[in-house]
Order: C-alpha cells, then structure tokens, then sequence
C-alpha cells in the first residue's frame, strides 16, 4: 500500500490507500452533478475526477480543485472536450439532462433527454468503452434502453456495466421505514425493484432488512410515498427543479459502491435497473452483486416468496415499464 495517501474513512480514521480509480461525471455543473462531485473528491478511491458540462465547468473545477483530497480535478467543457474527459476513465456517472417541474412526468423529460443521453454514450462507447457506465438522466425507464441501443451500434455494448441509478429509491425507503419503525438508520435496508418511475417503483418492504412487520395501512402509506417521493421534492422546490442533494448522496454511494467492487471487494450488492432476466422485462432493477466486471450476480431470491400485495404491484408495473422500454428502444434504432 502507499503509506503517502491517506484513506478517509467516516470516521475521519487514516488508512493505507488502496488502488485508486478514474471517475467522469457528464452533466457536472448541475444541480446534482456540483455535490456530486463534491462527494466523489472525498472518495478515497478516486485519483482523478473529470468533470465534463456544456457550460460553467470552469468555475466548479477551479473551486472543488482547492479540497485537500487525494483526487485530481479537471474540467471539460463543450463537444470537442467531451472524449477527453472520458479518456482512461474506470466509472461515467451521467446526470446530464434537464429536470422535472411540477406537473410535469418523468416521461415528460423524454424528448430533450432522449439526445442528451444518446450523445454522450456514443463518446462514452468512442473513448472509454470498458467503463462502468451510471444513467442518472430521466425517464431511467428509457435512457437505459438507449444507451444499451447506442453500445449494441457501437459494438461495444456489456450488459454487465451498464446501470440505471435507483440507489435513491433505496435511500428514501430506507429512511422512511426507519422513521415509521422507529429503527435505527443505519441498519435499516429496503430492496426497491423494477423501475424509477411512479408504479414501476416498487419496494419490497417485507424483505426489509431487519426482519419488521407492517400493517396493510403502513405498506399501502409507506409505497405510496417512496413512489412519490420525487413528486415530493418537485414540488416543493416548486419549479426550482427536482432532487439533487438527496441524489447526489444516493450516486455517490452507487459510484463508491462500484469502485470498491472494481478494487476487488467481495462483498458490494446494491439495486439497479440493469437488463435482466429476472421477468420477462428486459430490463428490470433488483439487488446486483457488483464485482470488477460489473454485476456478477442478480440476487433473484427476493422475488421469491412475495406478500400479495408485492405480486400483484410487480405485475401492475409491468405494461408501463415495459411500454417506457419499448419506447427508449424504438428512439435509439430509428436513429440508426
Ligand atoms: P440541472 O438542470 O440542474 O443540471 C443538468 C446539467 O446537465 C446542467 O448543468 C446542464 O448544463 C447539463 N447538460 C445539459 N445538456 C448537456 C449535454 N448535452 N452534455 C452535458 N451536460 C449537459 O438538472 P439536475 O437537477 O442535475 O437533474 C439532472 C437529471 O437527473 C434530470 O434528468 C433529472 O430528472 C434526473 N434525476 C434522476 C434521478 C434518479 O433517481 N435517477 C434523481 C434526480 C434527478
Ligand atoms: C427523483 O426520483 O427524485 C428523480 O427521478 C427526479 C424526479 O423527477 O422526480
């Protein structure tokens, strides 16, 4: 180990560094993409952070440069400094996109995100094909599917690194079933699959670990409001945007989870929407065991052994999820 770096763990403890890691978030000058990139600066994994934005990267970089973490920054702005940032890159976090406003659905987004995602996957497929690739760009239910479409034109398409971040659907439950338990935090953890969109949004609360025990009117309060907790931030920040700080916590703990399965931790399992053969869908999130190529495993055990209530919410999601798909598919090959 090289005793030069130090290693910040939470508790402000100095370890050893272990191997350390290229990471480029596409969309970094955004409302999500500057704590983003604050939190991934003070990943002990990362040596180099590229922060890649159509505008106002130069500003963020100068400032986040000054943190003393181990991590370098640079800054890249505009198309033609796009394949630079990704360059050598291990991780490409893409948050690039515009956000919701109230009233709107995140289909609503789907027209000018579409392109968005489109474009920076093929520089990402270009320049850093063998990168764990991170959509945050909404609807997720079809930026995923066009960004497979995009790596399938370019021939470099892995199924195993490419990932849909619900991390943040994780989050909410956990903390709403915390405060409605009365847990502690830290120890609470609700598996949320399918999808990232209203009903496709489904948390398996009775595979809430620890074991717990919910009343019909808890798990109806409980689903409804990690469906709607994006709604919930939409319109409280009434027209100022959508989740940012909430997400940025949540990427950041996706990024560092699928950093430390890159350094050969054994032990990293986290939900993604990912292509899937857990149901018939194509693509579907679940818990994923991460590992240095990607998702070495679908935990397919906690579809298993559903509440009625749970089995028929997985089979309501299923038309819109697979209709939101279909629809990122059909974008992607009529582009062709
Ligand atoms: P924002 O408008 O604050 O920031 C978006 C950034 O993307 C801006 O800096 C903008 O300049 C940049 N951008 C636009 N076009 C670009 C391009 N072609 N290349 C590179 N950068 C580009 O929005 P935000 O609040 O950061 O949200 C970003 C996206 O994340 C939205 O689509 C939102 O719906 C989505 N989101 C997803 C989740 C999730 O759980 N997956 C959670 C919250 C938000
Ligand atoms: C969220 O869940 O917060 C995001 O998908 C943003 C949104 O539009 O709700």
């Amino acid at each position: 180990p090289n005793l030069d770096r130090p290693r910040l763990r939470s508790s402000n403890q100095l370890l050893p560094q272990a191997s350390s890691y290229k990471v480029a978030i596409l969309g970094a000058a955004g409302g999500i993409g500057q704590p983003l990139a604050l939190l991934i600066k003070m990943s002990p994994l990362v040596s180099a952070l590229h922060l890649y934005d159509i505008a106002n990267v130069k500003g963020v970089t100068a400032d986040l440069s000054h943190c003393n973490t181990p991590s370098g920054v640079l800054g890249f702005t505009g198309p033609s400094e796009l394949g630079n940032s990704l360059k050598g890159v291990d991780v490409v976090v893409i948050p690039a996109g515009v956000p919701r406003k109230p009233g709107m659905t995140r289909d609503d987004l789907f027209n000018i995100n579409a392109n968005i995602v489109k474009t920076l996957v093929e520089a990402v497929a270009d320049n850093a094909p063998d990168a764990f690739i991170h959509i945050i760009s909404n609807p997720v239910n079809s930026t995923v599917p066009i960004a497979a479409e995009v790596l399938k034109q370019k021939g470099v398409y892995d199924p195993k690194k490419l990932f849909g971040v619900t991390t943040l659907d994780v989050v909410r439950a956990n903390t709403f079933v915390a405060q409605k338990k009365n847990l502690k935090l830290i120890d609470v953890d609700v598996p949320v699959v399918g999808g990232h969109a209203g009903i496709t949004i489904l948390p398996l609360l009775s595979k809430t670990r620890p074991s717990v025990t919910f009343t019909d009117e808890e798990v109806e309060e409980l689903t409804g409001r990690i469906q709607n907790a994006g709604t919930e931030v939409v319109e409280a920040k009434a027209g100022a945007g959508s989740a940012t700080l909430s997400m940025a916590y949540a990427a950041a703990r996706f990024a560092e989870s699928s950093l430390r399965a890159l350094d050969g931790d054994g032990d990293v399992y986290e939900c993604s929407f990912i292509q899937s053969e857990l149901t018939e869908l194509p693509f579907f999130a679940s818990r994923v065991k991460l590992g240095k190529k990607g998702v070495e495993a679908v935990i397919s055990s906690e579809l298993h052994g559903l509440t009625g209530y749970e089995a028929r919410a997985l089979e309501a999601l299923k038309p819109e999820l697979k209709a939101s798909i279909e629809k990122g598919v059909a974008f992607a090959q009529k582009q062709m």
